[in-house]
């Protein structure tokens, strides 16, 4: 999927964080550690830094959800990451987004901690975002 694509689906997913421009995946999508994942109109975007695999995004067409789009992502990101030397997998999740923190629950993610006031929205409040962890490979 090219990075316009991305920006497409991401435009029509995401309410928090805003939506990422296509020059902004470009820009992620050159570093060579990043892992793409893609399912049907849905994929999960990240990178691996050594052992460690972080899940930047991960969005699907409203119209093609409940299909298992994001959770097949999610295995294909992990799958990706654990190839590119990853050990332990993590992101951050907005508190308020209860569909993403029931899919990174039910796949082996545990809440770590809270930041408080993450999440920068457009009137001008904050939402706090869940880091939330998994263990790719055993120690
Ligand atoms: C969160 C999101 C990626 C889920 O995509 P999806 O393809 O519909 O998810 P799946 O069909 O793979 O569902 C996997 C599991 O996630 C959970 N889930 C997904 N949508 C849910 C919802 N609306 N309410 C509660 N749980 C939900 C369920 O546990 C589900 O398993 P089940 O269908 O067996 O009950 C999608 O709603 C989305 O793009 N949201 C906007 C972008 C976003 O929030 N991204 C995550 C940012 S960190």
């Amino acid at each position: 999927m090219t990075p316009d694509g991305l920006a497409r689906i991401h435009a029509r997913a995401m309410v928090v964080p805003r939506p990422w421009s296509a020059e902004t995946f470009k820009g992620f999508l050159s570093d060579p550690g990043s892992v793409l994942a893609l399912s049907g109109a849905g994929f999960a975007l990240g990178r691996v830094i050594v052992d460690e695999a972080e899940l930047l995004t991960l969005a699907v067409d409203p119209e093609a959800r409940r299909r298992g789009h994001a959770r097949a992502c999610l295995a294909a990101f992990e799958a990706q990451a654990v190839q590119k030397g990853a050990a332990r997998a993590f992101l951050e999740v907005a508190a308020t987004n209860a569909a993403a923190r029931a899919l990174y629950a039910s796949a082996g993610y545990a809440e770590d901690r809270v930041r408080r006031g993450y999440y920068v929205i457009a009137d001008g409040d904050a939402i706090d975002a869940a880091v939330m962890s998994k263990t790719l490979l055993p120690a």
